[in-house]
């Protein structure tokens, strides 16, 4: 089954074209294209929704056009013109079903990507598959990893950990398709945490990559910051704490270099994915695991992969690591085509609506 995935829920505006076949578990990529005005947002050192939405307007026709063209016709380039002539061909023969994401995120961007999906339904005779942003995060690791040849098959149970921009969740996976959630943040997620003390030093937004280069500069700090609840035995994380205690140590110095910078970003990197590994792995431990499913933006970061190898290999049970190519990692559209390919009921068009505070269930 073909799908045409798409993506609008924050700044990235995505298409893509996958496809699994009934008898393996992997899905290929034919097509993932992203448009993302981030550069507008870095300026303004956030997201404002109002904008990201009217971008989201202007390109969300041209993405699809270009990653139903590039599905089709991967190595022809082609004028805009011939382009849109075509992809409706291409759409209406090619392509069996249309996924959307259609929460959690920013509700005039979900709007402009739920009503996109909703009229190509209607025109094309399409079913329409309802995607969980968050779940997708977690289905991108189903994605073929074009680095390996074989990748490894993903055995259940399975514990998943979606660390992003908006969320930080742990669930536990029986199969597939079935799935518990067990704990996710209180207040900031991670990656908003790292985005706010990017603010505080001064770092463009997003400052979650920035973090990671500049921690990387470094082999050790004189700043040193609690990881919240490390020791509780529940599931759940708080971030917002961190983000006072970094504030508080920047207001305590006379001046800002980079060498203290690059050091309060390896302590707060340290602190994030300290807690993050621990809280996995004692989850995995108590539901015996046989493999550990990350997903969302802060997933991009090797230091956060190197340490769960690490970690987890100490572990009697080895749980083995999934983590998705890094391009599968910050918001894409193929990652909403792998979901729909799991989680593959379709609704009528008619039934579908973006829901922002869409969060679990199952
Ligand atoms: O999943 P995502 O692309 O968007 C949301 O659904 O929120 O995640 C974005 C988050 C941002 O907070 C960003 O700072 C963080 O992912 N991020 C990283 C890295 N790349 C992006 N955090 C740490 N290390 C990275 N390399
Ligand atoms: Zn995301």
């Amino acid at each position: 089954m073909k799908i045409l995935g798409i993506e609008t829920s924050c700044d990235e505006t995505s298409a893509s074209v996958v496809e699994k076949k009934a008898t393996r578990e992997e899905v290929t990529v034919y097509s993932n294209i992203i448009s993302s005005s981030v550069e507008l947002h870095a300026a303004t050192g956030g997201i404002i929704p109002e904008r990201a939405a009217r971008e989201q307007i202007k390109y969300l026709i041209p993405v699809i056009v270009d990653a139903l063209w590039k599905h089709k016709y991967p190595n022809k380039k082609e004028d805009y013109l011939i382009k849109y002539k075509i992809a409706p061909e291409i759409l209406k023969k090619d392509i069996d079903a249309i996924a959307i994401t259609v929460g959690p995120g920013l509700i005039g961007s979900l709007l402009v990507g739920v009503e996109t999906a909703k009229t190509l339904a209607y025109v094309f005779n399409k079913p329409l598959i309802p995607v969980n942003h968050l779940l997708a995060h977690l289905y991108a690791n189903f994605i073929r990893n074009t680095k390996y040849e074989i990748q490894n098959t993903i055995s259940f149970p399975a514990i998943g950990l979606i660390v992003s921009g908006g969320h930080t969740d742990l669930l536990i996976f029986k199969n597939e398709t079935g799935f518990k959630w067990l704990g996710g943040t209180r207040d900031d997620a991670a990656g908003e945490a790292l985005d706010k003390i990017g603010r505080l030093l001064n770092l463009s937004y997003p400052a979650g990559a920035e973090i990671e280069k500049r921690a990387s500069q470094v082999v050790d700090s004189r700043f040193s910051f609690k990881s919240p609840l490390l020791h509780t035995e529940d599931f759940d994380f708080s971030f917002s704490g961190l983000k006072t205690e970094v504030l508080r140590e920047v207001r305590k110095l006379e001046k800002m270099d980079e060498r203290t910078r690059n050091e309060i970003c390896f302590a707060t990197q340290k602190a994030i994915i300290n807690v993050l590994v621990a809280k996995t792995l004692r989850a995995a431990q108590k539901f015996n695991v046989r493999a550990i499913l990350l997903g969302g933006g802060v997933v991009a970061n090797q230091t956060l992969r190197d340490e769960f190898e690490l970690r987890a290999k100490r572990l009697v049970l080895n749980p083995h690591i999934f983590s998705p190519e890094k391009k599968y990692s910050t918001d894409n559209a193929a990652m909403i085509g792998a979901a729909a390919c799991f989680h593959s009921k379709t609704e009528n068009w008619r039934n579908i609506e973006a829901n922002p505070e869409l969060y679990f269930s199952a």
